[in-house]
């Protein structure tokens, strides 16, 4: 295709401001796919995906549409994430094509992810169209929002274009306005090729499909490619376009969107960013790259059933496939036998996983608790990563440690302000901004990301009454006084509950963690003491006291069928507990008695 009569395009939008929507609407509107055919959301593809609502992996679509001014363009969408843990591949789109819609919700207006993703499209200097979008809703104040816009992200959206993608009210101008504002792309199509690796994912009939943008020159099917970065040398088995199913092209040439298939064994034999070009005549100039996402929160996903553990590598090898930047090394661990210790790009990435894990291999899970990665600096001067507190070293060899630190930014409408500050403070943070913008305020803090990692997302919906959005960016490393707290439960150290904490916060947490496990517990038959330890030194107490009788014993001997029910029953409990020592412990108390009220 002629390079003036292509565009290239993301849509950026916050979580549920009608991305998806739109995106189907611009599908169905331009005929791309059969009305029967249709799908809502066709461009979440997984079912977590949509049975969440969000959308992980990216996507691209190509459209064909016969503009106003006679000629038909091609316009290819790149579909990108909209959650903070996924931050890196939005990046990674945004350098693959020119412009980007601006989606915002006209009922709600501007919150934290539209931030950040909008200026990742500005920072790939993209041209931006501000799509204002629900205007059917009743609460839809557009020009509000339209100025809102303008005071808080800094572009003109004078010439915002209103639409309803529920109604498929303004789609056309939409559409138009793709074609007549966002620039065309540049490129040589004589040069040695030039394409960018966008993504890639597993396919299980397929293999590796990559998704490519060429910049120049042309590719063919049966071509010799050859990945710059990797060294990886592969033939093109396959090239084709999604529209928005699978359809093979001859050739893509400048500008052009779509994939490869080249008998590539794993998704890790791909770098996203990494230039793809001919292996005999080559590119001059190879794209600068990217950095491989690096895994920020840790944690270890052991089998409630020990026979289960093979099965749990399976599953984790599988995911692992296709997903690079989710990492794992097997671990033992005293309390929990054989697992896996694993690391992700955020929460929602940690969830996503441990859910599918569960869910399509059918493994019951004991997670533990999350963690960061500090840095110990040891008294001979050499640092180590500490990527579990259980293998914390002895401290009269360490000099000091560090903890990550966020910078988050969080949009509130005012009412709803001083709780957050709160919440903020109390996560040990340091005001770093506020300003705002109507009746709602955008405050900035430096957070540890300790504090942040486990519960805090929950605890800032449940405080704001789900109206405060978040995003974070990591900010780098800094001393602070932390210790690892140990509990020990009838005196054994359970090492799956061991945490990182500030000295400052260490008893209060340690006396919040014992009263909750007290409660997780069930009774036994003996006097079990629950207990906060620092390096050693007690510094919390509980004790769960005995049971009386024995469970059955109110059955008062007699009915057999009732005594035998509450026995199953107590097996079928104890199927999701583990033991220490002499000591059943439920598997949920491993996550909840880390939260913090
Ligand atoms: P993620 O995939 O989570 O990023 O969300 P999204 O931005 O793709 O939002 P999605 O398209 O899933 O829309 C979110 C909700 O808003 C859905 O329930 C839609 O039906 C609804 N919605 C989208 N557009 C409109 C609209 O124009 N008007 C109204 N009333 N509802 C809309």
């Amino acid at each position: 295709t002629d390079l003036k009569h292509i565009r290239n395009f993301s849509i950026v939008a916050h979580i549920d401001h009608g991305k998806s929507t739109l995106a189907d609407r611009l599908i169905q509107m331009t005929g791309t796919v059969a009305a029967r055919d249709m799908q809502e959301q066709l461009l979440d593809s997984m079912d977590i995906e949509r049975e969440r609502g969000i959308t992980i992996k990216a996507n691209t679509v190509r459209i064909e549409y016969p503009a106003q001014d006679g000629d038909t363009y091609v316009l290819n969408l790149i579909d990108t994430p909209g959650h903070v843990d996924f931050a890196y591949e939005v990046s990674r789109s945004m350098q693959a094509v020119e412009g980007s819609l601006l989606v915002v919700d006209a009922s709600q207006g501007v919150e934290a992810q539209t931030l950040a993703n909008v200026y990742q499209a500005i920072e790939a200097d993209h041209e931006i169209v501000p799509v204002l979008n629900k205007v059917d809703l009743p609460a839809a104040e557009p020009e509000r929002v339209a100025e809102q816009i303008e005071d808080v992200i800094g572009i003109d959206a004078s010439d915002a274009v209103e639409i309803s993608a529920k109604t498929g009210l303004g789609i056309p101008d939409v559409l138009e306005a793709i074609v007549q504002r966002l620039p065309h792309p540049e490129g040589d199509a004589d040069a040695p090729l030039k394409a960018m690796l966008v993504d890639s994912y597993y396919d299980p009939y397929l293999g590796v499909v990559v998704i490519i943008r060429v910049l120049d020159g042309k590719i063919k099917k049966g071509d010799r490619i050859q990945m710059l970065g990797t060294g990886g040398k592969y033939p093109v088995d396959r090239l084709g376009v999604f529209r928005p199913k699978m359809q093979d092209i001859a050739e893509l040439g400048p500008g052009e969107i779509g994939f490869l298939t080249a008998s590539i064994k794993q998704v890790r034999d791909t770098r996203v960013g990494d230039t793809i070009t001919h292996e005999k005549k080559q590119t001059a100039t190879p794209l600068p790259g990217f950095k491989p996402a690096q895994p920020v929160v840790f944690c270890g996903l052991f089998p409630v059933d020990s026979a289960e553990f093979e099965d749990l590598r399976d599953a984790i090898e599988k995911l692992a496939l296709n997903d690079a930047s989710f990492s794992f090394e097997m671990e033992t661990s005293a309390a929990l036998g054989f697992g896996f210790r694993c690391g992700f790009l955020g929460l929602l990435h940690l969830e996503v996983i441990r859910d599918r894990i569960e869910r399509e291999y059918d493994i019951d899970l004991i997670t533990t608790a999350p963690s960061v990665i500090y840095h110990i600096h040891m008294k001979d001067g050499t640092m180590q990563e500490l990527h579990n507190p259980a293998d914390m070293p002895d401290l009269t060899h360490v000099d000091h440690l560090e903890e990550p630190r966020i910078k988050a930014t969080i949009m509130v409408p005012d009412e709803y302000l001083g709780d957050v500050l709160k919440l903020c403070q109390d996560r040990r943070g340091i005001q770093l901004d506020m300003t705002y913008a109507g009746t709602r305020a955008m405050v900035v803090y430096d957070l540890p990301l300790n504090e942040v990692v486990f519960d805090f997302y929950d605890r800032l919906k449940s405080v704001t009454k789900g109206y405060a959005s978040f995003d974070y960016q990591m900010e780098g490393y800094q001393t602070d006084n932390l210790v690892k707290m140990q509990v020990l439960v009838n005196d054994e150290p359970v090492d799956a509950l061991s945490t990182m904490v500030h000295r400052d916060r260490a008893e209060q947490r340690g006396r919040a963690m014992c009263e909750k496990l007290k409660d997780l517990i069930p009774r036994h038959m003996f006097k079990i003491p629950i207990q906060a330890a620092i390096g050693g030194k007690v510094i919390a107490r509980e004790t769960l006291s005995a049971m009386r009788k024995d469970v059955t014993a109110k059955c008062y001997g007699g009915d057999a069928t009732r005594k035998k029910k509450l026995l199953e029953k107590q097996k079928a409990g104890k199927k999701r507990m583990r033991q220490f020592g002499k000591v059943d412990i439920p598997q949920e108390a491993f996550i909840s008695a880390l939260k913090m009220d």
